[in-house]
């Protein structure tokens, strides 16, 4: 295992040339730049220069990104809207479920802050939103959502892996849960998506979104939603654009005729450089192997959790594998100071709450961790 975990990051690494001069082990905020995604911004002005403005050819580049994420996650081109980041996605589908029938929104204590606030704001609109907490040890239990989820819910928005401390959510048993209650599932994926395998079939959500800037090595500027095809119709969004419009060419400003496809998500002009880079970054990721990648930081992560316990550190991200993402948390007495620290050494991580946040991905080696925790030796103090 440790001999196959080399080669899968020795396979690419010379491809991000950060690790000539950095020991970047960050993906939970933003992947690493590649030879690839750094060559797709290069085309992108190629393609401008040369043609000026060649919109129909940029529409098919939207349309080859809405393939790749629609491969990627096991759903069907139609079923894909091409939009500027997760929140615009997830605000154009709160902005079209009518909280009548049913009124209650249920989330978890594990929500990326951006959920929490675009549910709250229908509150104006009559959704009553709900929160699932947490266990003392880091996980959520079934029994919590059981408690939350009743008969006036209308969606459970949940989040596939927690930013905050990297505990991954069981979250096919959420979907059988909410479902047979008559309610909608949202899943956040932005911390998974690249990662592990997602297929949305196989979890059986029916709304899921994403953005390409971590695990999946694109950049800020382009996010993706699914949702499922029955479904389309069924959501009517007020957040809207032209782009969302069922024939963008018709510019039509006299009435409202949304797509007859998940393309009813989208907005405005869609983010033309960010595709060029978020389709090179995810047919790198299929190059490099997702599922292979998620092998290799499982054994990473083993050999990061050993030394941790070796340090007598806190580890706040669930122990057990299958309840846990890339990302790995370890409490701090400064976790800003430390990332400071670290990052004196060539070291790149990122903090949340009181934890020092650490998260490989396919292009890490052992000897990073290692370095890592040689690192956290040398500032033990900041450890809580
Ligand atoms: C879990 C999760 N959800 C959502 C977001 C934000 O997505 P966006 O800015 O594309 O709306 C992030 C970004 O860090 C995230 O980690």
């Amino acid at each position: 295992m440790a001999v196959e975990a080399a080669t899968l990051a020795e396979r690419c690494r010379d491809r991000f040339p950060i690790f000539e001069h950095q020991v970047y082990i960050n993906s939970c905020s933003q992947g690493a730049l590649s030879d690839s995604v750094r060559a797709a911004y290069q085309q992108y002005l190629a393609d401008w220069d040369e043609k000026g403005a060649p919109w129909e050819y940029w529409v098919e580049r939207q349309e080859a990104a809405r393939a790749a994420f629609a491969g990627l996650v096991n759903a069907g081109p139609d079923e894909i809207a091409v939009t500027t980041s997760l929140s615009a996605g997830v605000s154009a589908l709160a902005s079209g479920l009518r909280f009548t029938r049913r009124s209650k929104v249920v989330l978890t204590d594990w929500e990326f802050p951006t959920i929490g606030q675009i549910w709250h704001a229908q509150e104006a609109r009559g959704a009553r939103v709900s929160h699932v907490p947490a266990a003392d040890d880091g996980t959520i239990p079934l029994e919590h959502f059981e408690r939350a989820i009743d008969d006036d819910t209308l969606i459970v928005s949940i989040t596939h892996v927690c930013y905050r401390n990297g505990a991954m959510l069981d979250v096919p048993a959420v979907v059988e849960l909410a479902h047979e209650r008559g309610a909608l599932v949202l899943l956040d994926a932005f911390q998974a998506i690249g990662s592990l395998p997602v297929d949305v079939a196989g979890l059986g959500v029916d709304f899921l979104g994403a953005g390409v800037l971590k695990y999946l090595l694109g950049s800020a500027g382009l996010g993706f939603f699914y949702c499922r095809r029955d479904l389309v119709e069924r959501v009517w969004p007020t957040q809207t654009g032209w782009f969302a419009d069922e024939n963008i060419f018709a510019m039509d400003h006299t009435d409202y005729s949304p797509a007859r496809t998940a393309a009813r998500f989208q907005s405005g002009t869609p983010p033309v450089p960010s595709i060029y880079a978020g389709i090179a970054g995810i047919e790198l990721m299929q190059e490099i192997g997702i599922a292979a990648t998620r092998d290799h930081v499982q054994t990473l992560n083993a050999h990061l959790l050993e030394g941790l316990d070796e340090l007598q550190a806190k580890v706040v991200t669930p122990r057990a594998p299958e309840h846990r993402g890339a990302l790995i948390c370890v409490k701090s007495t400064d976790a800003k100071a430390l990332v400071v620290a670290l990052g004196d050494e060539g070291i790149v991580t990122s903090d949340r709450d009181d934890n020092l946040r650490i998260s490989a991905h396919c292009y890490n080696t052992v000897e990073d961790v290692d370095t890592v925790l040689a690192a956290l030796q040398r500032h033990r103090k900041l450890l809580a």
